[in-house]
């Protein structure tokens, strides 16, 4: 896959915060036992904000940056397991919120969890091969906090919500290499749809803590090594991994496996918590404006989470 490079970012947060001695008084657990099991501090927790208007919000700041015209965009992809609506799509939402009701463009909604950001580049990468005078906005958008249980205490540390996007456009020669991959299992990690039919309100998202670290010990090295390879480049080339932020023991076990200095990942787990497919965008926005990002550096981006899923891509900034 050729020539796709990112061009601008942006995130958006909601404004109500849930820290870790907040959540003391919700459920027996402790800022000590959060923060050195977790590397966690601080979450944000939407009120009244939706999974749609963080993905607008943040897709409008990365047009912004990007110093395009909202009616450049041709194609909107976003990653979520947590949108509004069956129907419609987020991404036909925030079309509309950006007021591209009229600009003809492909907008759709991919679910492939806490990897579902790293899923959707792809996707947006062979499309754009398809369509390369246009920009795409690729976004990860979640309102987890719709899904968790607040006395289970093995989830409701975790998590949070936010909003991740990015304008990608065509460059010559900027090759985007992506590894996916998934294994098909419903019993460690889900948050199942209520069915009217049954009369129920939906059950929360349920996890095996355990298993999933495991699973993503073992799975972010294998990401990390295998668009590496596909790139025939060492991990001295890289500038940064960005992994899906959940937990910063998972990313220090990683570092440890791969030999390399935990500062290659860099993390914003403390402030912001679990996002799921927000995750990595946040975190690269933040990045971004913080000046780190040069062009020309290689970066990895890489995401584990339910269904199971892992994937990563390898890009120039
Ligand atoms: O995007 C992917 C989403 N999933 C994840 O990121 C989850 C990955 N897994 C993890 O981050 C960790 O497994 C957790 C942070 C969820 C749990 O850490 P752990 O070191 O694996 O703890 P554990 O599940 O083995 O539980 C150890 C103890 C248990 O008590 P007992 O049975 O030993 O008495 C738990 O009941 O810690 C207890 N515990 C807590 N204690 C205080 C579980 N949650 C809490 C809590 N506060 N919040």
């Amino acid at each position: 896959m050729n020539g796709i490079t990112i061009c601008g970012t942006g995130s958006a947060l909601p404004e109500n915060c849930l820290n870790n001695n907040d959540l003391t008084v919700m459920v027996d657990t402790s800022d000590e036992w959060i923060t050195s099991r977790t590397g966690i501090k601080n979450r944000h927790i939407a009120k009244n904000e939706t999974t749609a208007e963080l993905a607008a919000l943040a897709a409008q700041r990365a047009i912004e940056n990007s110093k395009i015209n909202n009616n450049e965009i041709g194609l909107i992809i976003v990653a979520t397991f947590t949108p509004d609506y069956f129907t419609p799509s987020t991404a036909c939402l925030v079309q509309s919120k950006l007021g591209l009701n009229d600009v003809p463009l492909a907008a759709f909604d991919i679910n492939a969890a806490c990897s579902g950001f790293v899923y959707a580049l792809t996707v947006a990468g062979s499309m754009m091969m398809q369509n390369p005078d246009k920009y795409a906005l690729v976004i990860g958008s979640e309102i987890v906090s719709k899904t968790i249980d607040y006395n289970d205490r093995s989830t409701c540390i975790l998590f949070g919500d936010g909003a991740g996007a990015v304008v990608l456009k065509h460059k010559d020669n900027a090759r985007l290499i992506s590894y996916l991959d998934s294994s098909g299992n419903k019993d460690i990690l889900n948050a199942p749809i209520c069915d009217r039919r049954s009369g129920t309100v939906s059950p929360p998202l349920k996890m095996n803590g355990s298993e999933v670290y495991q699973f993503a010990v073992e799975t972010i090295p294998k990401c990390i090594t295998n668009v590496l390879e596909q790139a025939k480049c060492t991990l001295e080339q890289v500038r940064f991994i960005i992994c899906h932020q959940a937990n910063s023991r998972i990313l220090a076990s990683a570092a440890q496996r791969l030999g390399i200095k935990p500062d290659l990942f860099v993390t914003n787990l403390e402030r912001v918590g679990n996002t799921s497919a927000a995750s990595i965008p946040l975190l690269l926005d933040e990045m971004n404006r913080d000046g780190l990002l040069v062009r020309g550096d290689k970066i990895i981006m890489a995401g584990f989470g339910g269904g199971l899923t892992w994937g990563s891509v390898l890009l120039e900034w």
